[in-house]
């Protein structure tokens, strides 16, 4: 292998090759901290011309690549497997946007920029760069787009493919792949772009995209309020998008259970709700007309929601700072999560018709069969996207909980999201940990031509093996 780390010093400066353990350290280890691996080197490449030579040399040793962003995936698909054989391909050091073009309202961007740094820039410019999610401080659009991420605003602007018009890609063969143009119709054959999108890096290494933006609104208002019971959170969504169609551009739900996880580990999160409701719903609506024509839609959708007993309570924010403390409520939930240690997680879409039905036999069925587990249920409603948290019992070792009780957990969730047709993996992809998940639930006609598409890209199994699709 000395000889492989050699050839790659031809392609790559070595203060780009880390080969001692600790300077490997802080790739090997996922934000959960549920994978971590081995590797034989952590290569940063700063340009799709070296990640291209990186793969030729890759494929001619046939050595194993996982390419990685900002490693804050929930299912340990950057996370390499523990032979210490396989190259981590992190795309940190890509992180220039190359251009704004104001008149196609599109951004061109490399793999490795981190979204809020992508936000942030397009917010200058007078645009707004929807993505949005918990971890964007350090995920990376490359990321994003190999998990196809979704988050809080998918609601209005769909999720990382809905926004991506085009991708440049390095291939296994180590050939490059320039889609980077920015058209919102183009028929020209099978759409290579939506194949690489969700590919978790198993099809190939997305260097650059371009990606849509969208007019800055000039007023937003956020609310917070309660409902007794998840049917009238479904019933208040159908009001909201019948009523205020487009302007709505947030529609997430809490329960209690996890509201009490947020003020265990986060005090100063305290719900303004009275009385401690079964399920708190945050809204949001944005418009680019004046602030008060959206707060009074907003209290009209309100008022009508109270006088047909679909809401018990309501908070509108007063100002950005309020309204961020609501979204930072919401967020600090996989947070507080993570404080109180291992729990056993479900990302899990439920057609909005049997959502209901879902929630309460699951719960029925979990609490009978687990009693004393705690159900961190919350997420994106508008999306029918719920994360079906299972948090093991108070007193009860997590780490034991979790090995006799995972299993069957999941079981029993994934066998429930199957009876309503639902899906598995809602935004946060398969990596490793949902493999088998995939194997037994995607069904065999869809599971095998995904295995026909992987042969046919990557035929050495070097891009991310044993992640999504086992060949
Ligand atoms: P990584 O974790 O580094 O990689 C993820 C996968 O993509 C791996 O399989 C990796 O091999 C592959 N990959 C990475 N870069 C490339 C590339 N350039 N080319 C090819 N393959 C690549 N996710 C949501 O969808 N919605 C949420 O609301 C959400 N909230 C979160 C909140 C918190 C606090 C945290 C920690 C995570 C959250 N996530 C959420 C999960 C995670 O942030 C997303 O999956 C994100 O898109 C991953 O980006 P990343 O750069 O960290 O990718
Ligand atoms: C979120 O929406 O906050 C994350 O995707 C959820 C999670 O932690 O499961
Ligand atoms: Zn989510």
């Amino acid at each position: 292998m000395q000889n492989f780390i050699n050839q790659l010093s031809t392609v790559l400066e070595t203060k780009y090759i880390l080969t001692q353990d600790e300077d490997k350290a802080p790739y090997l280890t996922d934000w959960r901290k549920r994978f971590t691996g081995k590797a034989l080197a952590v290569l940063l490449p700063g340009n799709a011309a070296e990640v291209a030579n990186i793969v030729k040399l890759c494929a001619a040793s046939q050595v194993a690549i996982v390419p990685q962003g900002g490693h804050t995936g929930f299912c340990g698909g950057a996370t390499p497997d523990n032979s210490g054989k396989q190259v981590i391909l992190n795309l940190k050091r890509m992180n220039q946007i190359r251009e704004i073009d104001s008149a196609n309202q599109t951004i061109t961007l490399e793999a490795g920029c981190i979204l809020q740094a992508v936000q942030e820039k397009a917010a200058v410019q007078g645009f707004l760069f929807p993505l949005s999610l918990g971890a964007e401080g350090s995920c990376m659009i490359g990321g994003n787009l190999a998990t196809n991420a979704g988050g809080t605003n998918v609601l209005r602007y769909g999720n990382a493919r809905d926004l991506c018009l085009g991708l440049e890609v390095v291939t296994a063969k180590g050939e490059i792949w320039n889609g980077v143009k920015g058209l919102r119709k183009d028929n020209t054959g099978y759409d290579l772009r939506d194949l690489f999108i969700g590919s978790e890096g198993t099809l190939g290494i997305i260097t650059a995209a371009v990606m849509k933006l969208y007019p800055l609104p000039i007023s937003q208002w956020t609310t917070l309020v309660a409902c007794e019971t998840i049917a009238f959170s479904i019933a208040l969504l159908n009001l909201f998008q019948k009523r205020a169609t487009s302007l709505l551009t947030g529609f997430e739900m809490m329960t209690q259970e996890s509201l009490e996880l947020n003020e265990k580990h986060f005090p100063q999160m305290t719900n303004p709700l009275q009385g401690k409701p079964p399920f708190t719903v945050l809204i949001e609506l944005s418009d680019h007309e004046s602030e008060d024509h959206v707060r009074q839609l907003l209290e009209t959708i309100l008022e009508e929601a109270f006088e047909s007993g679909l809401i018990i309570d309501a908070v509108i924010a007063s100002n950005l700072s309020q309204a961020n403390a609501f979204w930072h409520m919401r967020e600090h939930i996989t947070l507080a999560q993570a404080e109180e240690g291992a729990n056993l997680k479900h990302d899990i879409t439920i057609p909005l018709s049997s959502l209901d039905c879902f929630i309460k036999e699951t719960d029925a069925l979990m609490r009978t069969k687990f009693p004393g587990v705690r159900i961190i249920n919350f997420g994106h409603l508008g999306d029918g996207n719920l994360h079906y948290n299972i948090a093991p019992p108070l007193g009860t070792d997590p780490k034991i909980f979790n090995e006799i009780n995972e299993k069957p957990i999941h079981e029993l969730v994934y066998a429930q999201v199957e009876r309503c047709n639902g899906s598995i993996s809602a935004e946060h992809g398969v990596g490793q940990l949902k493999l088998d998940g995939l194997r037994a639930h995607k069904g065999e006609v869809a599971h095998e031509l995904m295995k026909t598409l992987k042969r046919a890209l990557d035929p050495q199994n070097i891009l991310n093996p044993h992640k999504v699709v086992s060949i």
